[in-house]
């Protein structure tokens, strides 16, 4: 989601993640970077895979031994030009084609898409707003046919509605039950069949996959909080069954085909105040209510006075199975909960499953899941509930450039009953505080977490925090004001996700290289089209290319759109990057994925024309369609090669 602030509504997005809710005084640590010269010397004894560098120094620093070997092929494309205008832009010898835009029918006879005359039933039948992650499921193991699945995190309601602002929820009887129906309706997820004809991507009509999931489509509750007292709501007396998942930002697919969508900022849905709630503090640390969305006025549920223990159910990872259109999603309670943003996973070398997690707001944690089970390949119902057992943990960063992973078990170290932790349902819903209990690190809004299969690496998009002061840097996040984000590099002990020593790296402080003050470190041979800011989403591809969107470029932050830069990982090119896409104007970079193949990626334009003062009558871009009366739609965009060759080679 974006918070970047330049919506004419600062008093309301913007304000819920700014504010923050880490009370905490984990690892203030002033004089980190002084200690750091050690570094290089103290990581000599560990099995770090990669060169080095004295992070928040010079990551362009390689060490030689490791300079010769590039486990990566460089990437070949003719960069973009980086500007900001209407339209979409992909490379020279690329075509980029709308597949899908909010409002497309998933069934012929679905209603048709009448911009200003929306209904809630319409929505439930068409494709959501605000595509974010995206998702594909090969359909026997085709590069051309597949299911698409996409997250629908939030609404734009001043370029949904006619004559209505962001912040009209506050004024009584503007955002009417009507509109709110369309809102909660366009929120959750779809899957769509797609196939590839005649070298153009598109939606099979009425294909038995393709379905919508709404903030009102039943959930299962699974894991060790469900059927905890804190759980319990009017309607769910047995604590196992909620309406509804709300907020999906990004993900990650499970190799046994299953979507993971991670529902993040759900305090915006929450409405009433925390002062003298029976759970203060509690709401409190998860900024609940923040009063963005009015859904309570209509549904007693989002109230926290009225149902105090609703929000309790939000924050989770869903898993949902896209190739079984009947089954019910499930929130695993064991991957913790908190403002979730992606769910990037991986294998372990003995057969476990490790799922990383970031919680985007400032000062948050970083925390990633160990199965206690394996994976098993062959049968892929074995794995249904594989995400209910098993151990999350949350990082800290050292200054020497190692790190701990720290359990959040209860009655292991504080997350004790004495500490006000009575089970491990507790932690898990309250995991932020037993972060803090444990000492993680407060990081610089962790968005998308992506592992690099080819390497072990794991990515962390910290995409920016202008909240940091001098004294609160940290060798981890080392710049105050940090307005452009870095991207971390987490490189496990041994190449094993399950241990509870890392290593990590910076790989690159974001902004304009050009301004000494900014301090970022793009290898020098970007070129002044390579850079960007406020790294969001990942995609490592099947060759262990890295590929960064972002979300918050714009004319006012660095000059330039949103949009796919591909940045180099390994070797003396390591810290490149290069410009691949870029999107409309008020429009953030969502999603990229490829087909196995690597034939064709798929992106996500979210919130076309958002921010500004544009609204539905006088919006910044009407882009795709470019029709009047007709707004900007969040679209899902396919880019292929138009040789048919690989992306980005
Ligand atoms: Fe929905 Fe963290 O972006
Ligand atoms: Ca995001
Ligand atoms: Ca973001
Ligand atoms: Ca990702």
């Amino acid at each position: 989601m974006k918070f970047s602030g330049d919506a004419i509504e600062p008093q309301t997005m913007e304000e819920a993640d700014d504010a923050g809710s880490n009370p905490s005084a984990n690892a203030h640590i002033g004089d980190i970077i002084d200690a750091m010269v050690s570094r290089r010397g103290l990581l000599a004894g560990l099995s770090a895979v990669s060169a080095v560098a004295v992070a928040g120094i010079d990551v362009a620093a390689q060490s030689a031994d490791s300079a010769a070997a590039d486990p990566t092929p460089n990437f070949g494309f003719k960069e973009i030009a980086a500007g900001i205008d209407e339209r979409i832009h992909a490379p020279e010898g690329y075509d980029a084609d709308v597949l899908i835009r909010w409002g497309d029918k998933l069934h012929t006879a679905s209603p048709e898409f009448t911009p200003g005359k929306l209904t809630g039933a319409a929505q439930a039948q068409q494709f959501g707003y605000n595509n974010d992650f995206l998702g594909f499921v090969p359909l026997d193991g085709s590069s051309q046919r597949g299911l698409l699945v996409a997250n629908h995190e939030y609404v734009s309601r001043e370029l949904m509605f006619s004559g209505v602002r962001q912040d009209d929820v506050r004024r009584a009887g503007r955002v009417t039950r009507e509109m709110v129906e369309v809102e909660m309706m366009s929120h959750g997820g779809s899957v769509v069949e797609i196939a590839l004809t005649n070298g153009k991507w598109g939606v099979v009509a009425d294909s038995r996959f393709n379905r919508r999931i709404t903030a009102e489509t039943e959930m299962e509750i699974a894991g060790p909080a469900a059927g905890h007292p804190s759980m319990k709501t009017k309607a769910d007396p047995a604590r196992r069954r909620v309406r509804g998942m709300i907020n999906n930002c990004a993900g990650g697919m499970t190799p046994w085909g299953t979507w993971l969508t991670c529902e993040e900022n759900i305090n915006l849905y929450f409405w009433g105040t925390a002062n003298g709630h029976p759970a203060e503090n509690h709401l409190k640390r998860y900024n609940i209510p923040s009063n963005w969305a009015n859904w309570a006025e209509f549904h007693d549920r989002f109230d926290v006075a009225k149902e105090p223990n609703e929000s309790n159910r939000f924050g989770w990872i869903v898993e949902i199975d896209p190739l079984d259109p009947a089954s019910m999603p499930v929130k695993r309670t064991a991957l913790g909960r908190f403002k979730h943003e992606g769910a990037g996973n991986v294998v372990n070398g003995d057969g476990r499953f490790v799922v990383y997690s970031g919680d985007d707001e400032r000062f948050e944690y970083v925390y990633k899941f160990v199965s206690d089970g394996r994976v098993d390949m062959q049968n892929r119902a074995a794995n249904r509930d594989l995400l209910d057992k098993g151990t999350l943990y949350v990082a800290r960063f050292d200054k020497d450039g190692t790190g701990q992973w720290l359990p959040l078990v209860h009655g292991v170290g504080p997350l004790t009953t004495a500490n006000g932790f009575n089970n491990q349902g507790d932690v898990l819903i309250r995991a932020r505080s037993a972060g803090d209990a444990l000492g993680a690190t407060r990081m610089d809004r962790p968005e998308d977490i992506e592992v690099n299969q080819r390497t072990g690496k794991a990515y962390v998009m910290l995409t920016n925090n202008d909240r940091r002061t001098a004294d609160l840097i940290d060798a981890a996040n080392p710049r105050a004001v940090n307005r452009y984000g870095h991207i971390l590099e987490i490189i496990p002990e041994s190449g094993d996700h399950s241990l509870s020593r890392f290593t990590w790296d910076i790989l690159v402080r974001c902004g304009d290289p050009r301004l000494p003050a900014v301090g970022a470190t793009f290898n020098s041979a970007t070129t002044t089209n390579g850079w960007f800011g406020m790294p969001d989403n990942a995609f490592a591809d099947a060759d262990g290319r890295l590929w960064i969107a972002t979300d918050g470029n714009s004319q006012r932050t660095t000059g330039r759109a949103d949009g796919i830069w591909a940045i180099e990982t390994e070797g003396k090119s390591r810290g490149t990057a290069k410009h691949f896409f870029r999107v409309p104007v008020g429009a953030e970079m969502c999603g990229p994925v490829m087909t196995p193949d690597m034939t064709t990626m798929f992106v996500a334009v979210q919130h076309p024309g958002e921010g500004g003062g544009s609204t539905f009558d006088y919006p910044s871009t009407r882009w795709p369609d470019f029709l009047a009366g007709v707004p900007p739609r969040p679209s899902v965009v396919a880019i292929k090669r138009r040789d048919g060759g690989k992306i980005g080679s």
